[in-house]
């Protein structure tokens, strides 16, 4: 299964939304998306473009737990497995991606959205971006992408990332942007890990995948992607990225960013484009989500038994992180936050609470955190470090914040009211209501 076979199957369940009246990818198909999101989408016609749009494919961790065919109670572990038994794809020779090819570049020709009022243009927001280094072998993470001209983009690149180091060690270098992908691909290339790991080979451990050689250099992509655009990037050759939405949902900043040159792109011949709203639920998902397992990771080898780790869309899923565990010592609050900043290096604010708080319900979250909490012996500061470039709040130059965790678990000894919530008599309404429920309904 990848993206147009979850499409066909958002159909078959009659959950998809085809608008088959035009839609323009400038500001329209956009505000669309985001009025019914996580209702997925699909454009048939796109004003611009003869290819179709779909988006809001994987907005939730439902979705993405449907898609590998596991609860999302499930998910932390699936996706560490896959992390620690990777497996290389399988190798073919003819792939969809690569069924037809554009006759001249021309980028206007490809539906990309325009998605913001402020946005410094046409983005591909979706694409999963292919290089490959002498020294490390391939790489496999998300670029965002602004269109400047018919045949060029500039590519905003994290500092200090694998795909900056690639590009820093080589100064220009081929690579691939591939469009219209399964979440087993989507969610391995949000994975942040050692460099020299090639995430096709997570991807394909997360559900079977195959890949293809590309084009115009020694790499592989996705087989049965929707797009493939390949070509040159030069580390020297910078020019202005953004304004764009970021995963905050503010406006980021205008940087100076190096320039991709495309030369090649390759599609199925019905190929249908991949958008993904930026900052919104899809973004926050594919970000939060590879983080969890880090987390949970290192709480547990810190002794602590971490039962679950939420990167909950309201901190942008990623400067918030609640962690349930079993407390079996007064202490383990406070080992648990530490362990947790270890296994998400960007987290702002680390929330632990008790095995019976619902960590995805926000009004549960803030009642353990009003009945649970004392500031001056649960709360953990930070000296002020380096933290996300995304928060807006961070010092604009270094991105240094202060960082801190809230013990919100309760005290082993209750030393005065008992901490949890008094359950009143179960009835059976039936016997009382009768007519005046059925009414109601
Ligand atoms: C939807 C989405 C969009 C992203 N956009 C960017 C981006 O534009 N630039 C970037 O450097 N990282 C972006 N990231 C984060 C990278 O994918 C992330 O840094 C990557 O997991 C690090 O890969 P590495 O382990 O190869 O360094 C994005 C992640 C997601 C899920």
């Amino acid at each position: 299964m990848g993206f147009r076979e979850t499409i066909s199957k958002l159909e078959k369940q009659e959950k998809l939304l085809k608008i088959s009246k035009p839609v323009s990818k400038k500001l329209e198909a956009s505000g669309i998306l985001k009025a019914v999101e996580p209702r997925p989408v699909l454009f048939e016609k796109i004003k611009e473009s003869k290819f179709r749009v779909a988006g809001n494919v994987f907005p939730t961790k439902e979705t993405v737990a449907d898609y590998f065919g596991c609860k999302v109670n499930e998910l932390i572990p699936v996706i560490t497995k896959a992390i620690e038994n990777r497996a290389k794809p399988e190798e073919v020779k003819k792939a969809p991606s690569q069924e037809a090819e554009m006759e001249k570049i021309d980028l206007d020709e490809l539906p990309m959205l325009f998605h913001c009022a402020n946005d410094g243009g046409n983005y591909i927001s979706s694409g999963v971006v292919v290089s490959k280094s002498p020294e490390y072998g391939q790489n496999l993470d998300f670029h965002r992408c602004m269109q400047i001209g018919k045949n060029k983009f500039t590519v905003r690149i994290v500092r200090e990332r694998n795909f900056d180091t690639f590009i820093k060690k080589q100064g220009e270098m081929p690579m691939a942007v591939c469009v219209g992908n399964g979440a087993e691909i989507l969610v391995a290339a949000a994975t942040s890990v050692e460099i020299g790991i090639n995430e096709l080979e997570i991807a394909n451990a997360l559900k079977p995948i195959r890949v293809v050689k590309a084009k115009t250099f020694d790499a592989f992509v996705p087989a049965d992607c929707e797009f493939v655009l390949e070509g040159i990037i030069r580390e020297k050759d910078r020019q202005d990225e953004g304004p764009f939405v970021d995963l905050t949902e503010t406006q980021d900043i205008v940087r100076k960013e190096p320039v991709f040159e495309v030369k090649k792109i390759t599609h199925r011949k019905d190929a249908i484009w991949q958008a993904l709203l930026p900052g919104a639920l899809e973004h926050k998902i594919l970000m939060g989500m590879p983080r969890e397992p880090t987390i949970y990771k290192k709480v547990n080898e810190a002794g602590i038994k971490c039962l679950d780790v939420n990167v909950s869309p309201g901190g942008c899923s990623w400067l918030h992180a609640r962690v349930k565990i079993d407390k079996q010592n007064e202490e383990d609050g406070k080992t648990a936050i530490k362990a947790a900043f270890e296994g998400h290096k960007s987290c702002k604010h680390i929330f632990i609470l008790d095995k019976d708080i619902d960590i995805y319900d926000s009004e549960n979250v803030e009642w353990a955190m009003a009945t649970r909490f004392q500031a001056d012996v649960d709360f953990v500061m930070k000296d002020k470090e380096k933290g996300s470039s995304l928060d807006p709040s961070a010092n604009p130059e270094n991105h240094f914040t202060t960082k801190c965790g809230f013990d919100c678990t309760k005290s082993l000894v209750a030393k005065g009211k008992n901490y949890s919530k008094t359950e009143f008599p179960k009835v059976d309404l039936d016997k009382y209501l009768g007519k005046e429920k059925k009414a109601k309904k």
